[in-house]
């Protein structure tokens, strides 16, 4: 049987920051985050938008009522969840009106989770084919106003639906993965923005790409003539480039040129997102799968997971027939040209804008966001959403 994502589904909040604008701020030559890091635009998430409410956006652009009955499991992936008891997927859960009959948490390693969540969606699948899962990667990318990891935040979410006979892409079984105990990035429990060496996580990024490569064609004996593509990770559209590229040397010059060239087509949206934490893999397939050239149904594409801590994982699918069908190129390219540019100085008071942590209550203004599902402040130190449809 064949298991694997059957839809798509992204968002990103509507406003944007200019990374030449916010380079000449920093005294920074604009080059360095354009060419450097390779980013354009930076993703703004509002107060009225968190990771509950980005990834219940990303669903409802996908499902239709039968997927809303059927799907029985949702794993919220995030490293900016909103409450350290109760699980985001909860929260979506009621948003979206799914089904009770429905097993919902929350998982957590760094940008790893929804990898984590489609491998456990694909097993649940495996012993009920019947069943949807809805797995979603949603997060507030946050270092801080002029800290070194400034150029490389960003927000949004992705929605995946897993099942049976998927139309988009099958997911094979070998797949390699590693873990290791090392501070390469992190959040305490006491800080909004993340804690992070910069250089040490390049390193090892790159390092667990060459690991996870290395064990995957041991188990696989497949080599890149066996890839049409692959994706990685992007915490900035340069890192996967970074760790590929010393690995690619193996291939042949045909490999070198075809998965360098697919590479460039696998970067589209995140350079204008920037980095959506765990769902930054599966932004990168996206602007693979939804750029105009088309690729040959059967083709393999290879996925690098990485979440800092540390857990990287090499995992592959194949292409399903028409699957261009069944991608929302339109609705995506239009949602991002259609956000609002933010000058520095806005950003920064947007940025520094947070819910009150003292237990006192704050209303926003959800008029002013654009997305159906909002944040509407918190009360009773309960926070207040609200589905702009299901109020009408
Ligand atoms: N023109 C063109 N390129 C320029 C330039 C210019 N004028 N000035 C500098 N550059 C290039 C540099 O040569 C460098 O390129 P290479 O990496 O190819 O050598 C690049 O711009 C970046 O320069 P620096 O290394 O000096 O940049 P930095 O010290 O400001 O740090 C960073 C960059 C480490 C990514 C930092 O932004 C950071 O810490 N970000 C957060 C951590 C992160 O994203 N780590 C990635 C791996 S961890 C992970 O993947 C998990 C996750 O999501 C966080």
């Amino acid at each position: 049987m064949k298991i694997g994502i059957d839809k798509i589904g992204f968002y990103v909040p509507d406003l944007y920051l200019d990374m030449r604008k916010l380079a000449v701020a920093r005294e920074i030559e604009p080059d360095k985050f354009t060419i450097g890091i390779g980013q354009e635009k930076m993703a703004v998430a509002p107060i009225t938008q968190d990771a509950v409410t980005l990834a219940a956006n990303a669903a409802a652009s996908i499902l239709d009522e039968t997927d809303k009955e059927n799907i029985d499991l949702v794993i919220f992936g995030t490293e900016s969840g909103v409450d350290h008891s109760k699980a985001a997927a909860v929260y979506v859960h009621h948003l979206l009106g799914l089904n009770p009959a429905a097993r919902s948490f929350e998982i957590k390693q760094a940008c790893y989770g929804a990898t984590a969540g489609i491998q456990m969606a694909k097993g649940h699948i495996a012993l009920n084919p019947e069943s949807k899962v809805l797995v979603l990667g949603s997060d507030i990318a946050r270092y801080g106003l002029d800290s070194s990891g400034e150029s490389t935040q960003g927000a949004g979410a992705v929605a995946l639906l897993i099942s049976a006979n998927p139309r988009i892409l099958a997911l094979e079984d070998k797949s390699a993965y590693l873990t290791a105990d090392i501070m390469d990035f992190w959040r305490p429990l006491y800080s909004s923005t993340a804690y992070v060496d910069g250089k040490f996580s390049n390193e090892q990024y790159s390092f667990f790409f060459a690991n996870v490569w290395q064990q995957f064609k041991e188990k696989s004996s497949l080599t890149f003539k066996d890839f049409e593509a692959l994706c990685f990770h992007l915490p900035y559209t340069k890192m996967g480039l970074k760790a590929l590229k010393p690995v690619l040397e193996e291939g042949t010059s045909e490999d070198k040129e075809r998965l360098l060239n697919h590479y460039q087509k696998s970067i589209g949206y995140n350079k204008v997102v920037g980095n959506i934490y765990t769902g930054s893999l599966y932004l990168s397939l996206l602007s693979l799968l939804e750029q105009k050239e088309k690729l040959t149904a059967g083709s393999r594409i290879g996925l690098f997971s990485y979440g800092s801590g540390a857990v990287g994982e090499f995992f592959t699918g194949i292409l399903q027939p028409g699957y261009q069908k069944h991608l929302n190129t339109k609705q995506h390219t239009e949602m991002l040209a259609a956000r609002r540019e933010v000058s520095v100085a806005e950003y920064e008071v947007i940025f520094q804008q947070t819910l009150p942590i003292d237990g006192s209550s704050l209303l926003s203004e959800t008029e002013k966001d654009s997305a159906t599902i909002c944040l509407a402040g918190i009360a009773n130190n309960q926070r207040q959403y609200i589905n702009k449809t299901a109020e009408k």
